[in-house]
């Protein structure tokens, strides 16, 4: 077998690890205990540097702990925790006159076991459960509502008036979301390490299928023709629940930047924001702006506010008149209308030529600028 050499013995220090070259493969070396061993640096889950990861004592040896997602590889032998069967690819050392050689081709060979889960199974192979003639519409509730005593909530009551009325008037099909009864976690920001280990669907979903973003992913993208999403204006903006999600939403658009693969096909978006005090308009721009970069289409007059102003601090008179105001009953309706006739209009249109003129990695004024620890 064929040897290279990769660096000097005093470039790898006892405790120490870093990528070296092979050709066009990287190799994570690393020295621990006096020992000195060699792996493939591309985790299998998604490539990440496994030559970046924390080495620790865990299970039956060494392990080093992937970076991007956290899966664990045992440094001396490639293999993955007891119980899993996935094998690193594992090469060989030689020390030679203070050099450390590895050999040309890996003496365990790399296996990668297939781990969707089958709740998955719909969201990564996209089966889209809209047709031709489906009317599909989402209310997406983002308010926050204790569990055991709900207040009333304007935004959703005007969201349930437009449920009622498009299932009425149309016969559409509706679902509601809401986003406090589903357990969610938090965007971890794998994107800030690499725009690869921001996964479709989200690495927090493929972690957890059960994660209450699964819900979301189905409905919106898989099962919806309309959307509707419901806030209250809290602080000038949408609700802190609507960012929670919008930020779990950002492995939809980074297909679009990884793959040019736009996910959000021929699906209307519309948005229902009430407060006491102001702001409908800031909060619909933000709500606007996200969502075209998701890949929804607007209707003419695409969202519905309330607001009495920068005095309304009697709230319990904005109950009232909510609840008796002519005007929303109108727009609630009214939206629902537009969505439906836009939806007609847009239903023949072929997805394929529709563009997202969006920056991909490669136009990064430093896309040509290797990164010598990554392996994409
Ligand atoms: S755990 Fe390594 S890339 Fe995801």
């Amino acid at each position: 077998m064929k040897f290279i050499q990769v660096c000097s013995t005093e470039e790898l220090p006892n405790n120490s690890q870093k990528v070296v070259n092979i050709g066009k493969r990287k190799i994570a070396l690393f020295h621990y205990n006096k020992k000195i061993s060699a792996i493939a640096n591309a985790c299998l889950h998604k490539a990440g540097p496994l030559g970046l990861g924390e080495v620790s004592a865990k299970y039956d040896g060494m392990y080093v702990t992937c970076p991007w997602h956290g899966w664990e590889y045992n440094i001396e032998t490639g293999s993955a925790p007891p119980g899993f069967p996935d094998q690193q690819a594992l090469y060989e050392i030689k020390i030679q006159d203070g050099f450390i050689l590895v050999s040309e081709e890996p003496i365990v060979k790399v296996h990668r076991e297939h781990h969707n889960d089958p709740l998955l199974e719909d969201l990564i192979k996209l089966k889209y459960q809209t047709l031709e003639n489906s009317l599909n519409i989402l209310g997406i509730s983002t308010t926050n509502l204790a569990r055991n005593l709900p207040r009333y909530s304007t935004s959703e009551d005007a969201l349930e008036k437009s449920l009622a009325y498009a299932s009425e008037k149309y016969g559409a099909a509706t679902k509601m979301v809401k986003l406090r009864d589903l357990e969610f976690r938090n965007c971890e920001g794998y994107y800030s390490q690499h725009s690869h280990a921001c996964t479709w669907p989200c690495s927090i979903t493929e972690m957890n299928p059960e994660d209450g973003m699964t819900e979301v992913y189905e409905s919106m993208i898989l099962w919806a023709d309309i959307v509707i999403v419901s806030t209250p204006i809290r602080w000038g903006n949408a609700s802190a629940l609507y960012f929670k999600m919008a930020e779990r939403l950002n492995c939809v658009q980074n297909q679009i930047t990884l793959n040019n693969r736009i996910l959000v096909k021929n699906k209307i978006a519309s948005f229902i924001i009430t407060g006491g005090q102001d702001n409908i308009q800031q909060v619909a721009g933000q709500m606007m702006c996200f969502f075209t970069d998701l890949g929804f289409i607007f209707p003419p007059f695409s969202f519905l506010g309330w607001s009495r102003g920068w005095t309304a601090e009697d709230m319990d008179k904005n109950t009232l008149l909510f609840k008796k105001s002519e005007y929303i009953k109108r727009t609630s309706m009214e939206i629902v209308d537009n969505c439906v006739e836009v939806l007609k209009q847009i239903k023949d249109v072929n997805s394929h030529l529709i563009h997202a003129p969006k920056p991909r990695r490669n136009d990064s004024l430093s896309a040509e600028i290797e990164n010598k620890d990554m392996n994409i």
